[in-house]
């Protein structure tokens, strides 16, 4: 039986020490190939103008543009203490990304911006999935495509138990819990998205989370 999903945050994490924790957690994920990043490429991304969502230190965009070389990386971040990694680290990847300070229930940027949209981590945090959703189809232009990747709550036990400890710095372990509390079930996301104008996306469930994907 599955407990109820219990909400984490509705403002993105805006704390500078647990930023600075995640900066170092999320470069970890990255290191160990942990990010999602080649399931979003096998989900069909192609690149051209890129957005992700919830960027927070940049490191899934970063990698993502460094593989595929898309025309531009936008991030749409709610939380200005992430932004300032984010931007530090695309200087480092050498990438000219362009983060925005933004809350994804009212993206700041034009009907079809843009023709790949992505994001990971971030649903969870979401006020509102289904307006998310429906503000990720308005900026997509027509046959743009889209890959949401987040944790699943109705995740195996054992294979919690298994990522709790193996996540670094060891003060991420309790944030991991929580947002795994936060987190969708397969299930539950297939009834959000039925509700919103990505309805024809495909859900897919992994090792640890869910890969939303799909084309405008
Ligand atoms: C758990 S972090 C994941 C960061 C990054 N995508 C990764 O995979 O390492 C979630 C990020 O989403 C941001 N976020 C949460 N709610 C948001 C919203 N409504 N609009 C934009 N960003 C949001 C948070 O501030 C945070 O940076």
């Amino acid at each position: 039986m599955v407990k109820n999903r219990i909400i984490e945050t509705n403002e993105g994490i805006q704390n500078e020490v647990t930023v600075e924790s995640f900066d170092v957690f999320a470069r970890n994920m990255r290191d160990r190939g942990w990010n999602g990043v080649d399931g979003m490429i096998a989900s069909g991304i192609k690149g051209g103008d890129v957005l992700e969502v919830g960027p927070g230190p940049g490191y899934v965009g970063l990698e993502l543009a460094a593989k595929i070389h898309p025309a531009s990386l936008t991030g749409c971040e709610i939380s200005p203490a992430m932004l300032r990694f984010a931007e530090k680290n695309a200087a480092e990847y050498g990438i000219s990304a362009r983060y925005v300070q933004g809350n994804c229930m009212n993206m700041p940027f034009e009907d079809e911006s843009f023709d790949t949209v992505i994001s990971n981590g971030s649903l969870h945090e979401w006020e509102d999935p289904i307006r998310a959703f429906d503000e990720i189809f308005r900026v997509l232009r027509a046959g743009g495509r889209y890959c949401i990747t987040d944790l699943r709550r109705d995740v195996h036990p054992l294979k919690k138990m298994m990522v709790y400890f193996s996540t670094h710095p060891k003060e991420m372990r309790p944030g991991l819990i929580s947002s795994l509390n936060a987190a969708y079930t397969s299930y539950e996301i297939t009834e959000l998205l039925r509700h919103s104008n990505l309805h024809n996306a495909t859900v897919a469930g992994d090792f640890f989370g869910l890969c939303i994907a799909g084309q405008k």
